[in-house]
């Protein structure tokens, strides 16, 4: 396969989006869908909901890195609605497209990840060339995840969940290569560095925040529980990107020991 001179991003303004723009745009020239004004060239305005925008966003590109997500907990099959919108567009083309779905989708019962599960499904059942990776959690949202379990007198996390946070670079760096290669159906996961449990990563938090809160661990009952309790959503094989929760901490940290958490 040649190597694709045109790549649409959807989700190109997210966090994974700005990481894997720069990327892509080092090899090949690069469309960004997005919901807002175009800043400058090479965005497209779009609404993946309402289909507006998205003719012009897929004409005559090779590929397309799938990145957009309502990232709706309420109402998560927004995410299939707006892949089905998005083939729709593409009609008859054929680019390769390359979905970013979650580690433990398939394990941890959560309305989220069921609605990630059937995007992949969709992804693969149409007919494209395409190609899946699934990413453990990023550090940016467990960053906030953590922010809001500590907002009271004391940090709640719940017992026994383990997490691998991933940096968003590492994932880019990854979706890079693949959008740049031939379709490869189902690749292997990428996780973070290190297997921590929520507790640890509040403690982390915490700590680069100079916040004294005490640590409570409660336990969660039910499917989410059970799946979070078992690591349904740590890395299966041994793919693991290079950034730390630790690390990606301290890379946000000022020269002052001040935490950078704007935008959350
Ligand atoms: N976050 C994680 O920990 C994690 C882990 C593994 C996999 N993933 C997956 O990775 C992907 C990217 O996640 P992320 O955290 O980078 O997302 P994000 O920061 O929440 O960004 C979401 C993006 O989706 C776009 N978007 C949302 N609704 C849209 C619509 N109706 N039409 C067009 N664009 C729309 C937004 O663009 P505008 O606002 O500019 O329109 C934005 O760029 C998602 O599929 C997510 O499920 C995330």
């Amino acid at each position: 396969m040649t190597r694709p001179t045109r790549v649409l991003v959807t989700g190109g303004t997210g966090v994974l989006g700005r990481e894997l723009v720069p990327r892509l745009q080092a090899r090949t020239e690069v469309r960004v869908l997005s919901r807002r004004p175009p800043p400058g060239p090479g965005f497209v305005q779009g609404d993946l909901e309402t289909g507006e925008g998205l003719a012009a966003a897929v004409e005559d590109v090779d590929a397309i890195a799938h990145c957009a997500s309502a990232a709706d907990y309420r109402r998560p099959q927004r995410d299939v609605t707006q892949l089905r919108q998005l083939l729709e567009a593409i009609g008859g083309a054929r680019p390769h497209l390359v979905y970013v779905s979650i580690v433990g989708v398939d394990r941890v019962r959560f309305g989220f990840f069921q609605a990630k599960l059937d995007t992949e499904r969709l992804v693969e059942d149409s007919g494209l060339p395409w190609t899946i990776l699934r990413a453990t959690e990023f550090h940016d949202l467990m960053l906030t995840f953590l922010m809001r379990l500590a907002k009271g007198p004391a940090a709640v996390v719940p017992q026994k969940a383990q997490f691998q946070p991933v940096d968003a670079g590492d994932v880019a760096e990854r979706m890079a290569e693949l959008v740049m290669g031939p379709a490869a159906g189902r690749v292997r996961e990428l996780g973070g560095p290190k297997v921590e449990s929520m507790a640890d990563l509040m403690r982390a938090y915490l700590a680069a925040a100079r916040r004294r809160r005490r640590v409570i661990e409660i336990p969660v009952w039910g499917r989410l529980g059970a799946g979070l309790g078992l690591g349904g959503q740590l890395l299966t094989d041994d793919d693991r990107g290079s950034v730390s929760f630790a690390d990606y901490l301290h890379a946000h940290t000022d020269a002052d020991g001040v935490l950078d958490v704007t935008n959350r």
